[in-house]
């Protein structure tokens, strides 16, 4: 568990205005998911976490839709870039709203993967070492893309090169910046006031306050991350994936820590707004997605897929089912093959077996549809039993009718309940029935059948030779 963090002398600037070219897309880089969370969601509870005085979120690029997403929390402001000159650019945006702080940290938007620990001990380093600016580093396996740490003789650094500007000496070197950075709020400005655009890409650069905040005598420092993929940065949709496959470690790994069983950990996707009670087994392929919440010593799978399901304790679901905004009461059993589509209810005890679909229906406790069959806004009682191929027909081609169910109630296979209809408790229905009008309770109820006859002196036809 993180501690308790406190800094109410910082202030946060999240650098988020950037079109996110290379995405290809008609969204903002950062309001794309990861396991189902927007980058930029990530990135906000992080730096919540820190508690900081407030945060300031740059963004540019489609601004309302990223200030649509996010909402407004009290403590966070939005400040606009219309054109993205660059990080130092960006920064250079945010001197009207930050106001007597001691410190401002410097994060960007696209790296959902940055743990608040890492920011508490970047702040923390910065400020016992009395450092003006500080720097995040990092030694990826790749470097390749980032801006390179270019250090002197004495090991200080004394600049950061962009991939673009390094001639080859630097772009051999393995040390990289995460463009995350803590600056004492009195120099930053001054800093950034003096940065310029002569560079490969014409943008004002914020790590161009490093040699800027040297040549004033001021002290530099860096911070070495630890696990250098918390600053992997989406650039692409390649990248995103990569992202995802690590976010997705986590989370099972959480999972796992918490007393979940997942069999193939590998084959599974268990998205971040999901929880999980413990003694759950999570077979291979399954999809847990959206807000899903399962409870204790559930069994799911092999590939089930569950959508913004709710399911309580001890409750089975069977191989190749798809629940999507439906409730399972403890000890229900659903499938193999079986889908809960929105609305549907099931009370304690019930079984849902396979090639069944349940649709905006209350199913009550211990009720068994268990083989081939449709029901739609339904009410159904407790303790009954549908039989095979059993259809509510609920629409009529305009309108939706409901079909009510009572308890005990008993129904043959391959009936039809043309709704709307009320099948009265303790009923039975004979197989094969057509239902149109209310069945009382108790005893039986049959649509005329057809007559069988049998014809002894048929013959099957032959085959032509
Ligand atoms: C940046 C750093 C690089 C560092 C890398 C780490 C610069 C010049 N380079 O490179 O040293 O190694 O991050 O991932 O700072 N943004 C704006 N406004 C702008 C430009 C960018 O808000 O005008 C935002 C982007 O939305 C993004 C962040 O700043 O969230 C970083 O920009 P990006 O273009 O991804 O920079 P990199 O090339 O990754
Ligand atoms: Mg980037």
């Amino acid at each position: 568990m993180v501690q308790q963090l406190h800094y109410p002398d910082l202030q946060v600037c999240v650098l988020a205005a950037g079109k996110g070219k290379r995405m290809h897309s008609s969204k903002p880089k950062v309001l794309h998911p990861v396991l189902g969370r927007a980058m930029i969601d990530y990135l906000l509870h992080t730096v919540e976490t820190l508690r900081p005085k407030s945060i300031a979120v740059v963004t540019g690029h489609a601004s309302e839709m990223v200030q649509e997403h996010v909402g407004q929390p009290k403590n966070l402001e939005w400040v606009i870039q219309d054109k993205q000159l660059g990080t130092g650019h960006a920064v250079n945006q945010c001197e009207d709203v930050i106001r007597d702080v001691r410190d401002v940290l410097i994060v960007c938007g696209d790296t959902p993967l940055l743990r608040t620990e890492t920011l508490s001990k970047l702040i923390d380093e910065h400020r016992s070492r009395d450092a003006v600016v500080t720097v995040l580093t990092a030694e990826p396996e790749d470097p390749h893309g980032y801006g390179r740490i270019i250090r002197d003789e004495n090991g200080r650094v004394s600049a950061i090169v962009e991939e673009k500007d390094a001639d080859e000496r630097q772009r051999s070197l393995s040390e990289v910046s995460s463009g995350i950075y803590c600056v004492r709020h009195e120099a930053l400005f001054d800093l950034l006031h003096k940065v310029g655009n002569s560079n490969a890409q014409g943008e004002y650069y914020l790590p161009d306050i490093v040699p800027l905040a040297l040549q004033d005598g001021k002290t530099v420092e860096t911070v070495a991350m630890q696990d250098a993929s918390e600053m992997f940065g989406v650039n692409n949709r390649v990248q995103l994936a990569e992202v995802e496959s690590l976010m997705q470690q986590r989370v099972i790994h959480d999972w796992q820590m918490n007393g979940v069983t997942i069999e193939k950990p590998e084959s599974v996707r268990i998205e971040a707004g999901v929880s999980i009670g413990i003694d759950t087994v999570i077979q291979a392929g399954c999809y847990l997605i959206g807000s899903t919440r399962i409870g204790d010593e559930c069994r799911i799978g092999p590939n089930a897929v569950l959508v913004d399901a709710r399911l309580d304790d001890r409750v089975n679901v069977f191989a190749f089912s798809h629940i999507h905004g439906a409730n399972v009461g403890s000890e229900a059993k659903v499938g193999p093959f079986a889908r809960l589509r929105p609305g549907a209810e099931l009370d304690e005890e019930v079984h849902i077996g396979n090639f069944v679909e349940i649709k905006n229906s209350v199913i009550s406790r211990g009720s068994k549809i268990n083989h081939l069959s449709y029901v739609g806004d339904t009410e159904m009682g407790s303790g009954c039993n549908i039989g095979a191929g059993t259809i509510t027909c609920n629409y009529d081609g305009a309108n939706k009718h409901k079909t009510t169910i009572g308890d005990r109630v008993f129904v043959g296979s391959d009936t039809k309940l043309i709704a709307p209809v009320d099948v009265g408790s303790d009923s039975t229905i004979g197989a094969g029935s057509i239902i149109t009008k209310s069945v009382k309770e108790g005893g039986l109820t049959l649509s005329a059948r057809p007559v069988q006859r049998h014809v002894a002196d048929w013959q099957r036809p032959k085959k032509k030779i």
